[in-house]
């Protein structure tokens, strides 16, 4: 591995810990302004000292972060189409690894659609992404997206994240589903998982905690953070069972008494 991209790697997984909490907060290239993230910048500022990286679009970060804040930048540059179509996630590169350079990222990422009608699209789409960006040293995360046909079992994890892996991403993001192990045995690369809809607080941080436990290296992961009663408190907890191995009990009994716990 080439400096810049080692460099910038190890600005996404934390060198100490070999861990890391990713803070996604992109889902407005889709979805627009999901609950928790209306304005941005109100809940992502209190959480910044807590995360090892901020996953978003060029659009939220130049609106609703400021360019003096210390944390590492992993760029959303996949999109294409919102959840009103019914091809969700059909996407192509939205934003050039020029624009990246520019934003001075730790990383892109970029959905591929594996095992549906719009593989090869997202598919070659993101390995032209990993060519430029391989040009300059910025590591890819692909984020295995789940099409609605698919089955999520690990089986098609492990798929879906070997050909992420496979056609040159460094870093992999996907769900947890029993059986994680197998997912993280037959992936050559780091696997990060998703956090998906909103749980409650103590099964997020028992999801994080097993996928911890098969082997992953962490989580990028949103609603779970931004939509909790305590989005400070959570990201806090979350930390714990990512960095410091917590139980997910103990890191839930960390939460501040009086505050809403879902
Ligand atoms: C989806 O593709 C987006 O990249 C989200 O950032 C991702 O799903 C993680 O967010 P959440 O934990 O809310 O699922």
């Amino acid at each position: 591995m080439d400096w810049g991209m080692a460099n910038r790697m190890s600005k996404i997984i934390k060198p100490k810990t070999g861990k890391t909490v990713m803070l996604a907060v992109d889902h407005g290239y889709f979805m627009g302004p999901t609950t928790g993230l209306e304005n941005l910048k109100k809940t992502v500022d209190p959480l910044i000292p807590y995360a090892d990286t901020l996953m978003l679009t060029r659009g939220a970060l130049r609106n609703y972060v400021s360019p003096d804040v210390d944390i590492p930048i992993v760029l959303r540059v996949s999109g294409g189409t919102s959840i009103l179509n019914k091809n969700l996630l059909h996407e192509g590169i939205v934003a050039s690894i020029e624009e990246a350079i520019r934003l001075n990222v730790a990383g892109v990422a970029f959905s591929i659609l594996v095992g549906s009608e719009m593989e090869r699209d997202t598919i070659l789409a993101f390995t032209e992404m990993i060519d430029e960006a391989q040009l300059y040293g910025i590591p890819v995360v692909a984020v295995t997206a789940v099409g609605k046909e698919m089955v999520r079992d690990a089986r098609y994890m492990s798929l879906a994240s070997r050909i992420a892996a496979e056609l040159g991403a460094q870093i992999v993001k996907t769900y947890y589903v029993d059986g994680f192990e197998q997912v993280v045995r037959t992936c050559p690369v780091p696997i990060v998982i998703a956090g998906g809809k909103k749980l409650p607080e103590l099964d997020a941080l028992k999801m994080a905690h097993a996928a911890i436990k098969a082997g992953a290296v962490g989580v990028d992961m949103g609603r779970n953070i931004f939509q909790s009663g305590d989005p400070v408190a959570m990201i806090k907890a979350v930390r714990a069972v990512v960095h410091e191995g917590a139980s997910p009990k103990d890191a839930f009994a960390q939460f501040p008494k009086g505050k809403k716990r879902r």
